[in-house]
């Protein structure tokens, strides 16, 4: 059967989450994009910190906290460690820059050929609702996106294999039938790991992780999408 559903994540894949750089390297002169790598790190690395850290997944998690607060965390983290002034305009600043990332330049056209493609489309993230919903809107793919769906209901982020079991809840088919698309080498894992057909879009050229199956697919930007469902 032909893959119709692809799934993506947001950050990173969507949303480019370096460009924070630009606005960083304003208020912190030499220091953007050192702010915007670290700053990236320690969100994911928080987020792993609290999903492995909980002892009880049925419940969720009681150490979660929503995306955003940990975003926020993560950014005041990385200006202490680099002993920079944590302003509150600034941080401000950068959380408002942050709830509107610039989206890929390929990524608007991708989706629109999909749409006219009769594909379903769908947003799996780590990223809380409000946040998600902002940053879709203010990318211009509110139209674009049929199903936007966060892990925050059930405080448990990716990779945990309930997160992914998210999507075949809204989207009720097989995994190996919904093509899940990110650009983070470790949730492309995650995913194919879950069983879902997966494309790592590596941007950064970087080389795949050395444990796990490799992706089903690889590219470097999101247009190998389109490739990826002719055949
Ligand atoms: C997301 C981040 C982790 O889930 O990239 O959107």
């Amino acid at each position: 059967m032909a893959i119709q559903t692809v799934v993506f994540d947001a950050y990173g894949t969507l949303f480019d989450v370096y460009s924070i750089g630009a606005l960083a390297e304003q208020l912190y002169p030499g220091q953007g994009a050192a702010i915007s790598v670290l700053w990236r790190d320690k969100q994911i690395d928080y987020t792993r910190l609290i999903t492995m850290s909980d002892p009880h997944r049925v419940e969720g998690s009681r150490h979660y906290q929503s995306f955003w607060d940990i975003t926020r965390s993560a950014l005041l983290y990385t200006l202490a460690r680099f002993k920079l002034d944590a302003q509150a305009e600034h941080v401000e600043a950068l959380m408002g820059q942050y709830a509107k990332l610039t989206p890929f330049a390929e990524n608007l056209g991708v989706l629109q050929a999909l749409k006219q493609r009769g594909i379903t489309t769908a947003i799996l993230s780590n990223g809380s609702l409000d946040m998600l919903n902002t940053a879709v809107s203010s990318a211009g793919m509110t139209e674009l996106i049929d199903h936007v769906i966060s892990v925050d209901p059930i405080r448990l982020f990716k990779t945990s294999p309930e997160s992914y079991g998210l999507v075949q809840k809204t989207i009720p088919l097989d995994a190996q039938d919904i093509l899940f698309v990110s650009s983070n080498g470790w949730d492309a894992l995650g995913a194919t790991w879950f069983g879902f057909t997966t494309l790592w879009v590596n941007r950064q050229h970087l080389p795949h992780e050395t444990i796990g199956p490799k992706p089903t697919h690889t590219g470097h930007d999101l247009t190998r999408v389109l490739d990826v469902l002719s055949h």
